[in-house]
């Protein structure tokens, strides 16, 4: 299987899967305990169906949508995500440069790979940061204020990562940050020479953001819970949310909201948006997918806030879904991340143009010229006995 053979995410996560060593692959693929939500974020979208209207002569539909006072070319960005060197020795900057190709957001995590200097050096497109709040005070003014000053659009502050998920794929694998080679992974790393010498020479592995406020995760191996659970702080409260909107003083999000009496608190910090999430599975297993909870953070808060859903989203089809029911954007990590793995730029850029394509496929075949044009009169929800039965695809 080449990359050129990869037509949808599940293509791009099989090749992944070939050419990352298991600790990596499973580090990006896996959620938490029994993955039951992790499949359920997928799985929600098939409660519905779309409906089309005919004879709409779309020709060609806009797809663009405005958020974060950025107007973006396609509904769809990519989310934070930590490691990306681990994927492909070129990371973030990969990642960020085929999002600016798109005219769409790349977003950086405070995890990343690369400093927020370096990307804002090779990248004219629009940024987002995704702030952890460390228990060094310090080091949180220290990011908002260096995002600030290289031109990010967008702060989104993570709030569901108080404590770190309980990641058994991890703990099976022995994965750490940097990779240590254990017993366990050895083979691994051997039956993967490719990825191993390409690690070996390129740039060092660091967190690059968090690397001169504390060695744990560059130069020390750690588990990832462990990271988390060592470095961030369990006792964030919406004082620390309101001082964070205070201090960035730009377009803001919290990060894996998901119930509506949190929602409208977001509303009265001056968050300008939210975004619906439960970090991909990753952390509180059983918990309700972003696409089920939508509808009644929309009733809530609609038109206050820009409402971003990400988790899940493998198709164009699901994007529609989600901006019907009223999102106003959507945004995927996995399903970059498995291109990302696959092919570096390449990769992603062909994971971003087979979104579009779909996007602007579905569009039509909806009869949508814009994006307003997809309401939830365009959705019809299945009866329960209907929903018996569905399988992920
Ligand atoms: C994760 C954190 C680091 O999900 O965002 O692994």
């Amino acid at each position: 299987m080449s990359i050129n053979d990869c037509y949808n995410i599940e293509d791009f996560r099989k090749l992944a899967k070939k050419k990352l060593p298991s600790p990596i692959f499973h580090y990006i693929d896996g959620g938490a305990d029994d993955e039951t939500t992790l499949k359920r974020n997928t799985e929600s979208f098939a409660k519905c169906d779309l409906i089309p209207n005919i004879l709409s002569s779309v020709g060609e539909p806009d797809l663009s949508v405005n958020v974060f006072g950025q107007k973006i070319d396609m509904p769809l960005f990519l989310s934070p995500t930590a490691m990306q060197r681990l994927y492909h020795h070129d990371g973030d900057k990969a990642s960020a440069r085929a999002a600016e190709k798109f005219g769409t957001f790349y977003s950086m995590s405070t995890m990343a790979t690369s400093s927020i200097e370096e990307i804002s050096s090779i990248s004219d497109g629009p940024k987002l940061f995704q702030l952890y709040i460390h228990k060094d005070q310090a080091l949180t003014d220290n990011l908002i204020d260096r995002c600030k000053s290289s031109g990010f659009k967008g702060l989104c502050l993570t709030v569901d990562t108080v404590v770190a998920g309980n990641r058994e794929r991890d703990h099976r694998t022995g994965f750490t940050t940097p990779p240590r080679l254990t017993l366990k992974s050895l083979m691994s790393f051997a039956a993967h020479p490719t990825w191993t010498l390409n690690y070996l020479t390129h740039e060092k592995f660091k967190l690059a953001n968090v690397a001169h406020f504390t060695k744990n995760g560059s130069s020390i191996a750690k588990g990832v819970m462990e990271y988390i659970n060592e470095q961030y702080d369990p006792a964030m409260s919406w004082k620390d949310a309101e001082y964070c909107v205070k201090r960035w003083k730009g377009p803001f999000a919290l990060k894996g909201l998901m119930s509506v009496e949190d929602a409208k608190k977001a509303v009265d910090i001056g968050a300008s948006a939210i975004m619906l999430s439960n970090h991909g599975g990753r952390q509180l297993d059983g918990s309700r997918s972003p696409f089920d909870q939508l509808p009644a953070i929309v009733d809530a808060v609609g038109g206050k806030i820009e409402i971003i859903v990400d988790g899940g989203i493998r198709r164009g089809t699901h994007v529609l879904k989600a901006l019907a029911m009223g999102a106003t954007a959507c945004s995927f990590g996995k399903g970059f991340l498995f291109a990302l793995s696959a092919g570096g730029q390449k990769g992603v850029e062909m994971v971003l143009q087979r979104m579009r394509d779909e996007i602007r496929r579905d569009m039509i075949l909806m009869g949508c010229k814009s994006i307003k044009d997809l309401d939830p009169g365009k959705i019809i929800y299945r009866q329960v006995s209907e929903q018996q039965g569905i399988t992920l695809q």
